[in-house]
């Protein structure tokens, strides 16, 4: 490995990609292994430091999580819960089947006798036991957070004991020589108020990791990696949809290798108000890119038309793609590789044995043979934060950058029964007033995706003195982490109200307007 790595090895615990971030914070480049591949890894790639996670099951369960520990040997290892079990039991201390679970908040006591130190009175071996190099003496607060069922009764021969709590006797164990650190606690947690002192002492105090890692110095690498991949004459093929990880994918590849990157923007016409506009600003106007930009809207509206079934629009929109890659074979055809937006998390998830399998949105139905090249994927070592900074850093504007999460089908998915230009304008524009206001007041905060559907049914109306008959619009905004729950944003009321006046008044067609406050599940965020 050509940069700092610290390996985080999974053994199923809930907060291991956590760990995984909280170092990367710190600057330091990490990755998640499983448990299964872990000592093949290490013992391979020798990273500069290693964290090993916490994890459900019992060290002292036959078939429980495990790992070589002399692949460890002159690799600094901190052990979380489970790993600090793992660590204690393995290098001959003994662990305790848990009579109850301890969940919570806890107050960390550090040990007295790792807290005196007189320089001149220790020995060498002495003096790195104690105090100042102890992970856990003299933290801004003591609150650490628990989460565990068994616990270790035994430190192994030359550890020692840094600090308990009250109902952990345990509760931190370190040998410095050995660069070898056990907490019982969660470090990562923000319920652990000084956990970044613990993993920052270890990464940078012990480890001596530098704590390098930036976007400018992971853009730099990819550029040289690319260029390597590529080759001096090689073309790679981008498909660009004006999301964000595409839009930095593209980016990067411009950056690297010019208009040898072929960026490819299908306009089906199915995107938000100013967005298709904003891709060709951007990459055809700013970036100079090479840019082919498909205006297909009246193909993708023709092959919608009629339709009103979910699942028989998502497929029509799918199978127009592929169609514009084929009509247009010739002007893409020769390129090399095809550039893809995979994330960390995707990838994690893919390769884990322990977690659910990803859950695959098939945008685009199948692909042409010609189109099944090499696969390059620039951001498969970012988590989507990452991905934002990069973006920002290669001059993506701050737009681009922010976007919410957009189902490849497009608003034909949240246009409910018949996709007409003149149903997706009314949500266009409706969707722009919502999102507006809620820009405008500062209430976009914190909100994971905030769209404006529109109902397939007619109400009554008045408005003029006029009696209407027309369509209402749904408002939905969640709140969630990953897109698998949600919740239904609380938006002051005064804000829904003046947004549900200007879509009435502004937007031709639309004389209702409701706000969607079912989480997910049992419903879905996207309306089909
Ligand atoms: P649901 O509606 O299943 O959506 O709760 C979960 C997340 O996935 C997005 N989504 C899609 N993304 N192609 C995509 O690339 C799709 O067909 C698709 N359908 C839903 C949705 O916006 C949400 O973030």
């Amino acid at each position: 490995m050509n940069h700092e790595t610290v390996f985080v090895v999974d053994f199923g615990g809930q907060y291991t990609q956590l760990i995984v971030r909280r170092v990367r914070e710190l600057g330091v480049y990490s990755e998640m292994i499983p448990w299964t591949t872990a000592a093949d890894k290490i013992r391979q790639d020798r990273p500069t430091a290693v964290i090993l996670s916490g994890g459900p099951r019992s060290v002292l369960e036959t078939g429980a999580p495990d790992l070589d520990f002399s692949v460890l040997d002159g690799i600094p290892t901190l052990a979380i819960c489970y790993g600090h079990q793992l660590m204690a039991l393995r290098l001959g201390g003994c662990v305790e089947k848990a009579t109850h679970k301890e969940y919570g908040y806890r107050t960390l006591v550090p040990t007295p006798s790792g807290l005196v130190v007189n320089e001149e009175e220790v020995g060498e071996a002495e003096r790195l036991r104690t105090k100042p190099h102890s992970l856990v003496a003299g933290l801004s607060s003591n609150q650490v957070w628990m989460s565990h069922g068994d616990q270790v009764l035994e430190v192994p021969e030359g550890f020692t004991v840094t600090a308990s709590t009250d109902s952990c006797p345990i509760a931190a164990y370190e040998n410095v020589g050995q660069k070898r650190f056990g907490v019982q606690f969660h470090p990562e947690v923000s319920h652990t108020p000084d956990g970044r002192s613990i993993l920052r002492r270890f990464l940078f105090d012990q480890a001596g990791l530098k704590g390098d890692w930036t976007s400018e110095s992971f853009i730099e690498e990819q550029i040289a990696k690319i260029r390597e991949t590529v080759g001096p004459e090689g073309k790679v093929l981008c498909a660009v949809s004006g999301g964000v990880d595409s839009s930095v994918m593209a980016a990067l590849l411009i950056q690297a290798i010019g208009d040898r990157a072929v960026c490819v923007f299908v306009d089906h016409g199915l995107l938000r108000k100013g967005e298709a506009e904003q891709v060709v600003e951007t990459f055809g106007g700013h970036f100079q890119a090479n840019l082919k930009a498909f205006y297909e809207h009246d193909r993708f509206f023709g092959a919608l038309s009629g339709l009103t079934d979910p699942e028989k629009k998502r497929k029509a929109v799918g199978e127009q793609f592929v169609r514009v890659f084929e009509d247009h074979a010739n002007e893409l055809q020769g390129c090399d590789f095809l550039a893809q937006g995979t994330l960390y998390p995707d990838v994690i998830e893919s390769g884990s044995p322990t977690a659910a399998k990803i859950k695959t949105h098939h945008n685009v139905g199948g692909l042409p043979d010609w189109m099944r090249m090499k696969l390059i994927e620039p951001l498969r070592w970012l988590f989507k934060d990452e991905v934002r900074n990069v973006g920002r850093k290669l001059g993506l504007p701050e737009d681009m950058v922010e976007r919410e999460p957009f189902p490849g089908p497009g608003l034909a998915v949240r246009v409910l029964g018949e996709v007409t230009p003149e149903r997706v304008r009314m949500t266009q524009e409706a969707d722009w007033i919502f999102r507006s206001v809620l820009k405008e007041r500062g209430q976009n905060k914190g909100i994971w995706q905030s769209y404006a559907a529109l109902l397939d049914v007619r109400s009554v109306g008045v408005m003029g003195d006029e009696r209407t008959y027309e369509q209402p619009i749904v408002l939905r905004a969640v709140e969630s982490e990953d897109a698998m729950t949600a919740r239904a944003v609380n938006i002051p009321f005064d804000t829904l109200e003046h947004i549900a006046s200007r879509i009435v008044n502004e937007v031709q067609g639309v004389n209702r307007v409701f706000y969607d406050l079912t989480s997910k599940p049992p419903a879905t965020i996207e309306l089909e």
